[in-house]
């Protein structure tokens, strides 16, 4: 573990000499910062999770990031800006929380959840971000985003970051993950050399990339991982094909 981790730092030390400039420091493991209206839909969670705006008042996120379900209203959600800390922030507060009735650990998959807002977001800095139905996208070069610890074990960041990396079929995905319930899976990253990747923070976040008309369309929300950005271990995603129905149907008795 340790040494998996040194692997990690190792890299970015690389390439940050001492005398360098200063970067924008990621989010997202080996990331970079996104532009504000660059991903409209991405929402920040007060428990500390990512979320994307699937109606203007239903966020959708993981299963893991909440703690059932019923009328709640202790969460707070940040919309329409990459500083966190920007006096154009929109807040909304929760209503209510949707948990996967079938939920029982992010390893056995069902990791969704929806949180009810207040009232509809309706701003220019905000747009919804449209959940894909069939498994047509579940393949290709995924990007992901969120305000989780830029290195495994870091603090939360206050910029938006930004990151690609590419699909991990099911057979080498299960080789790192032994037991992996891939109709629930959508693995991602850089298998062999690892460095890039979400992580804590991250999770409830989207995993999206276009579709056929070039428009986003969300295939994953971020679940978990060994660790992060570790060689040898892609990040797991919820298969968002697979509850595509069931997060439709749920979302319409909110
Ligand atoms: N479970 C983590 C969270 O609650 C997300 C971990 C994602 N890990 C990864 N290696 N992709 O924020």
């Amino acid at each position: 573990m340790a040494l998996l981790a040194g692997l990690v730092f190792g890299a970015g030390a690389l390439v940050l000499p001492a005398a360098a400039a200063p970067v924008p420091s990621p989010t997202v493991v080996g990331g970079t910062q996104a532009a504000q209206g660059e991903f409209p839909f991405m929402v920040r969670l007060s428990m500390g999770c990512g979320g994307a705006l699937y109606t203007p008042q239903i966020v959708l996120t993981a299963a893991h990031c909440v703690s059932g379900t019923g009328a709640d209203t202790s969460i707070t959600a940040t919309l329409g800006v990459v500083d966190l800390n920007s006096a154009s922030a929109i807040t909304a507060q929760s209503t209510y929380v949707y948990q996967s009735p079938a939920f029982s650990g992010a390893e056995n998959g069902n990791d969704w959840a929806l949180i009810k807002l207040a009232s509809p977001v309706s701003s220019d800095l905000v747009a919804t971000l449209p959940i894909t139905t069939s498994t047509a996208y579940d393949n290709g070069t995924f990007t992901i985003a969120g305000w989780g610890a830029a290195t495994e074990g870091g603090d939360q960041q206050q910029y938006l970051l930004k990151a690609t990396v590419p699909y991990v079929d099911d057979a080498t995905c299960a080789n790192a993950y032994p037991g992996l319930v891939t109709s629930a899976s959508l693995c991602a990253g850089y298998v062999d050399q690892g460095g890039v990747d979400t992580c804590q923070g991250d999770s409830g976040g989207p995993m999206f990339r276009q579709d056929a008309a070039g428009r986003w369309i969300q295939v994953g929300i971020v679940s978990w991982g060994n660790g992060c950005a570790r060689p040898g271990y892609p990040g797991v995603y919820t298969k968002v094909s697979t509850y595509a129905a069931d997060i439709a149907a749920a979302a319409a008795t909110l």
